[in-house]
């Protein structure tokens, strides 16, 4: 993952290298650094932890310069420390990078003059590459062009060299990098995000793309080193408005924020008939007859509830894939099944390689992203936005929600052309569909039931969600949510697969959280309820009114969700799932908006 940023211009430029990070944080923090360059010696400040951590290093040691790179870090080779903090320098050369060089030990043995390897990275060995290169009397442009042969694996890079201060190097394969162009300044950074205050003329690079840039001018190459145009992306709004408001954390924000955001993605897909019909003009339902759905984390479970509507509302059938799986099990396609990824970021290493395995074997490929700017979205065929908007907190949550709400759409614009259901099912749907953004804002009411009712749950050692049909991805989607900022033990279980081994983990007091809202197969859950309730486990029931009559005795806890069609219900059992993560990890006082070991886009695999 990491982040990584690169000026080169004509005034100091350390200030606006720390704000540039700051928008890069997502990718990672667990180090940061800058390495200036201006007429005199190169000079570097690194730091652990957040980037506060670097400003801080900054007030006692100011590093300026007019030309400079910087990181931030998600650990892969070595520990989180300052000594493995980028940019790395060896000689006259200093290197950030986001990815990973796979043949990094065989590079470090066969650097000639043993130098001295300071951190545990594979990134300091393509810093003594590209210096060894120097030293043997290279020119830069061709040390730089030498180094990058060398390497196997996924890197975005940047790089400068002492005594070129107005030299700033970069290359990208596998990792997304972007060159923004300015007045008499040019920079390079991962993304549009960290970009957008600088420049809003992106050119991105694309594979096995370098470049070279000075304060006035960019020349690119392409992995044949021959001299390449790439087009220039002109952005038009603010990206990011990256502010909490009056909310104690993004997370928080982001939950909240659901009515207006799914309204949002309803009125890209919705004509104004209220009917799922915009966006999908480019897609040749008659042509398929099966889908791929592939995506990692929140994503894929986006799409494993969107199976249930594919198959059951469309009849189309519907194959799902972890992206990490999909990209090396050859799997087998053919020209009737259209490949559907879905990614808030857009640019997750496992699932634009699955992409681009689908393309490699000539498959319709659709991407469903938030962030229009994104690699997925530029190498698919069809994109669709979902305009969830910047979603800033790393646990995804409005982004997912949707995701869902597109996913819906899609489906019903499907049936139409498959005419699978009935037409009033299908208006019914359609309707419950345009009131979700209602139905959202009364669920969010629960709030401060479910506050409270997490101050239990905050002492758990382990928590279970148990679900049926749709509701199972989102037992597992409610794990996931847990886990990763509460850093409580979680899984989620299809209701009835309990009693196939898990359920000897139920022990006297255990959390279970039942979702059975809306749930088709109500009674059956419900035996599965009182499975669990029989060895002591501690239910807590989310369902809605007609449930609560029948088991609310059966439950320590119940949160009744307000009435809606079982088609959308999964969106509003999410919002009690999300709070109850939240308020846990709140009670809890973890980095509810950066967790551990954590970051937001997933660029390695
Ligand atoms: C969990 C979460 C992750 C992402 C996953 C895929 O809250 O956010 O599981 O869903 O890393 O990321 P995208 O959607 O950007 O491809």
């Amino acid at each position: 993952m990491c982040g990584i940023l690169g000026i080169v211009g004509k005034t100091q430029v350390t200030s606006r290298l720390i704000d540039g990070l700051k928008r890069l944080e997502y990718r990672g923090y667990d180090s940061s650094g800058v390495a200036l360059l201006d007429t005199g010696e190169l000079k570097r400040v690194r730091a652990e932890g957040k980037i506060a951590k670097l400003e801080k290093a900054l007030e006692s040691n100011m590093v300026e310069g007019q030309t400079g790179i910087a990181h931030t870090r998600w650990a892969t080779h070595g520990i989180p420390s300052e000594i493995n903090a980028h940019p790395h320098i060896a000689g006259r050369v200093s290197i950030v990078h986001n990815g990973i060089i796979e043949n990094y030990a065989e590079l470090r043995d066969s650097l000639e003059h043993n130098p001295k390897i300071e951190s545990e990275t594979d990134t300091e060995i393509v810093a003594h590459l590209m210096n060894g290169y120097l030293e043997q009397g290279l020119e830069p442009t061709q040390a730089f062009s030498q180094s990058l042969k060398q390497l196997r694996g996924a890197y975005a890079l940047g790089l400068i060299i002492d005594g070129h201060s107005d030299h700033l190097f970069c290359a990208r394969a596998g990792s997304p990098l972007a060159i923004g162009i300015g007045e008499g300044e040019m920079f390079i950074g991962s993304d549009a995000i960290a970009l957008e205050q600088l420049s809003k003329k992106l050119v991105y690079l694309e594979e096995g793309d370098w470049a070279i840039l000075t304060p006035d001018s960019y020349v690119i190459f392409d992995e044949n080193d021959k001299k390449v145009e790439r087009p220039i992306v002109y952005l038009e709004n603010n990206i990011i408005q990256a502010t909490k408001g009056n909310y104690r954390h993004f997370m928080l924000k982001e939950i909240f924020e659901q009515p207006i955001t799914i309204g949002q993605t309803l009125a890209t897909f919705m004509d104004e008939f209220g009917k799922p019909a915009n966006g999908f003009e480019d897609i040749d339902f008659s042509k398929y007859k099966r889908l791929f759905i592939v995506a990692c984390g929140t994503a894929y479970y986006a799409g494993a509830v969107a199976k249930y509507w594919f198959e059951q509302v469309a009849g189309i059938p519907v194959e799902i894939d972890i992206a990490s799986e999909f990209r090396y099990r050859q799997p087998i396609l053919d020209k009737d099944c259209l490949f559907v990824a879905i990614s808030q970021s857009g640019e997750t290493a496992d699932t634009l390689a699955a992409l681009r395995y689908a393309k490699a074997h000539n498959v319709g490929t659709l991407a469903l992203v938030n962030v229009t700017t994104s690699t997925m979205a530029r190498e698919a065929d069809i994109f669709l936005p979902i305009n969830a908007g910047p979603e800033i907190g790393v646990a995804s949550t409005k982004a997912f929600t949707s995701q869902l709400a597109a996913l819906a759409c899609f489906a019903l614009a499907m049936s139409e052309h498959t005419s699978f259901k009935d037409k009033e099912t299908i208006m019914r749907f359609t309707k419950a569909l345009t009131e979700l953004p209602d139905t959202v804002s009364e669920t969010l009411r629960l709030d401060a039931q479910i506050e409270k009712l997490c101050l239990g749950l905050s002492s758990a050692k382990s928590v279970f969600y148990l679900g049926r049909d749709m509701n199972f991805p989102i037992a597992l989607e409610a794990a996931l949510k847990l886990k990763e900022i509460s850093y409580i033990h979680a899984e989620g279980y299809a209701a009835g697969e309990l009693k196939h081994g898990p359920i000897a983990l139920i022990e006297p007091g255990t959390p279970v959280i039942v979702l059975a809202a809306q749930d088709p197969l109500f009674d059956k859950t419900v035996s599965n309820l009182r499975e669990v309730s029989a060895r002591g486990a501690k239910v807590y029931l989310i369902t809605d009114k007609a449930g609560a009559k029948i088991a609310s005795e059966m439950a320590e806890e119940v949160i009744i969700l307000p009435e809606c069609e079982s088609f959308v219900s999964p969106l509003i059992v999410t919002i009690a799932i999300q709070l109850m993560a939240y308020h846990t990890a709140v009670h809890l006082g973890t980095d509810v908006d950066q967790p551990r070991n954590l970051a937001k886009s997933v660029t390695v695999e």
